[in-house]
């Protein structure tokens, strides 16, 4: 049994529904990030590269959903150590049941204090990585959140963020925007359903109605539409905070893949 699996046990009534949960929840982010397979892919990249020769790397994935990029990595390096941390509970449990022979989940708030303690590592990180989560917290949180990360990742390690990052020139903002709408039309993203109608329908899952119970206790503080933070100012946040090389590997619109290394 890998180490992983010594994690949450999953439910053995669940995983059907889960199977169903997550899939429509890929589908439907596909909306919010532009080429998000690719996107993905990329960050497995850069993460495979700064933990070559590693033998059990240590990876912890902010605002992790129901495991999305967690689940890509465990398939991509299979002896890595995976945390997923988010706050909301019912993603944290369509997670649990689909991917807990290959990740930890923790439900924490990223940016609160001692939210580094509550992931319970062993040693430092390897890498942190994350997906269309890291636009949430206000910019004086994500400061603290990148000089924390700067703490707990060892020198050469990376964070690896996959996220919508707007660039600041508005004309430029909004070519980038074009080039994601044309993105999903050829694509045909645009027919998948959204944000707000997986939601209704979650809501009118009775399963999940002690989730979304304590989804609606957790999830005031990380709601909102996001800080509005552009790349450039995600990068300047990261100099700061003690991140040596810093800058965009990839993009496709706004969709960008920012690497900061230790
Ligand atoms: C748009 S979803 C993306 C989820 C996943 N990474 C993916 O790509 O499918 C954003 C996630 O970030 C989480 N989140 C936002 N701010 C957070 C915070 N401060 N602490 C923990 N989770 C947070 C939300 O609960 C949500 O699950």
């Amino acid at each position: 049994m890998p180490e992983n699996a010594r994690l949450q046990s999953a439910d053995p009534q669940r995983p059907a529904w889960s199977v169903d949960w997550v899939a429509r929840w890929e589908r439907q982010q596909e909306r919010y990030a532009v080429d998000r397979e690719e996107r993905f892919t990329v960050i497995a990249d850069v993460v495979e590269r700064v933990t070559e020769g590693q033998d059990r790397p240590l990876l912890v994935d902010l605002g992790s959903g129901p495991g999305s990029l967690s689940a890509r990595l465990a398939t991509r390096l299979p002896r890595a150590r995976i945390v997923a941390a988010d706050i909301d509970p019912l993603l944290l449990e369509l997670g649990r049941t689909r991917h807990a022979d290959a990740v930890r989940f923790v439900e924490v708030l990223i940016g609160q204090p001692g939210w580094i303690e509550a992931l319970e590592l062993d040693r430092p990180l390897d890498a942190a990585v994350s997906s269309t989560a890291l636009h949430y917290p206000e910019p004086a949180s994500l400061r603290e959140i990148y000089r924390d990360l700067a703490g707990v990742l060892r020198p050469g390690g990376v964070l690896v963020n996959g996220d919508h990052l707007m660039p600041e020139d508005p004309v430029l903002a909004a070519l980038a925007e074009l080039v994601g709408r044309r993105h999903a039309g050829r694509h045909g993203v645009d027919d998948a359903e959204d944000w707000t109608t997986w939601w209704a329908d979650a809501r009118r899952n009775p399963e999940f109605a002690d989730l979304l119970t304590a989804r609606e206790r957790q999830l005031a503080p990380a709601a909102g539409d996001g800080n509005g933070l552009s790349a450039a100012q995600h990068e300047q946040l990261l100099r700061e905070a003690g991140f040596r090389h810093v800058g965009p590997v990839w993009q496709y619109g706004s969709s960008c893949v920012l690497v900061a290394v230790r």
